[in-house]
């Protein structure tokens, strides 16, 4: 487990048994749409809840003393859905920051964007510089929102911005580290994810955090993300607390 420095963040207590809380917790947040439609709704419909129940996760995360949590909210491929549904999760996102920033900001949360900024809305984009400006200063849970994000974009920007400084400075790019690769990530400062959740019964990582994910515990349940509430996050981390982490070593006890 790794040490959990101090992080004055409105912590009340660890995971349900007393054994300490991943430090950073991964949601892919699927199944709005099936929420939806077995309903009779509209896609839509699925989103605007999914909104709700990822304001009840945050709340809950730092309850549980989890220092950063990050959500994967838009895709870098969910712009191949219909134009209706993308311009309502654009306008999800900015009700998200308008309604909700202060309320984070109040808890002392910090907010991360990560994901291409290029291309997004000039309105969208400042919200998102807004979000990260005001609460860069708190010590709290950091809530890391991905959008337009995909893990190979970001590590092909990675990579490309790597390798043009090194030839600036005249210098051989099969020297670059993966040190250097993890440090020019969008996730740069930001610890990989201890425990990846992905609701839906969909087993897969969709392009989601695959640089970070190296180590990362993964919990899968077929529970549609608006009806993913604390219960199911405990058992979430619960499931965690059980699980033996050997980062490709061996068991202490192991002869
Ligand atoms: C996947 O479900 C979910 C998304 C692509 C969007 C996730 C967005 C939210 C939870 C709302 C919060 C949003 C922001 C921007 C803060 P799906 O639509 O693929 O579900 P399906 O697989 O059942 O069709």
């Amino acid at each position: 487990m790794t040490s959990r420095p101090e992080t004055g963040s409105s912590v009340t207590g660890p995971a349900p048994g007393g054994a300490a809380a991943p430090r950073h917790v991964a949601i892919i947040m699927d199944g709005n749409g099936r929420w939806a439609q077995a309903r009779g709704l509209p896609r839509t419909e699925g989103h605007r809840h999914g909104l709700e129940a990822l304001r009840k996760i945050i709340r809950h995360a730092s309850s549980r003393g989890v220092d950063f949590i990050t959500l994967y909210s838009f895709s870098s491929e969910n712009w191949r859905r219909p134009p209706t549904e993308v311009s309502f999760l654009m306008s999800l996102l900015r009700r998200f920051v308008q309604r909700d920033l202060s309320e984070l900001h109040k808890a002392n949360c910090r907010v991360r964007i990560i994901g291409e900024r290029e291309g997004l809305d000039p309105g969208i984009r400042s919200l998102l510089e807004e979000s990260e400006r005001v609460t860069a200063a708190n010590t709290g849970m950091t809530v890391v929102i991905a959008f337009n994000y995909g893990s190979r974009d970001e590590i092909t920007r990675a990579v490309r911005k790597l390798t043009q400084r090194y030839l600036a400075e005249g210098r051989d790019p099969s020297a670059i580290t993966d040190a250097e690769i993890s440090a020019n990530l969008d996730t740069a400062g930001i610890p990989d994810p201890d425990l990846i959740i992905r609701t839906s019964g969909e087993l897969r990582l969709s392009n989601f955090l695959m640089w970070q994910a190296a180590y990362a515990e993964f919990y899968f349940t077929p529970v549609l993300w608006p009806d993913f509430g604390p219960e199911e996050f405990d058992a979430a981390l619960a499931s965690f607390c059980e699980r033996e982490r050997r980062f490709g070593g061996v068991t202490a006890t192991g002869s």
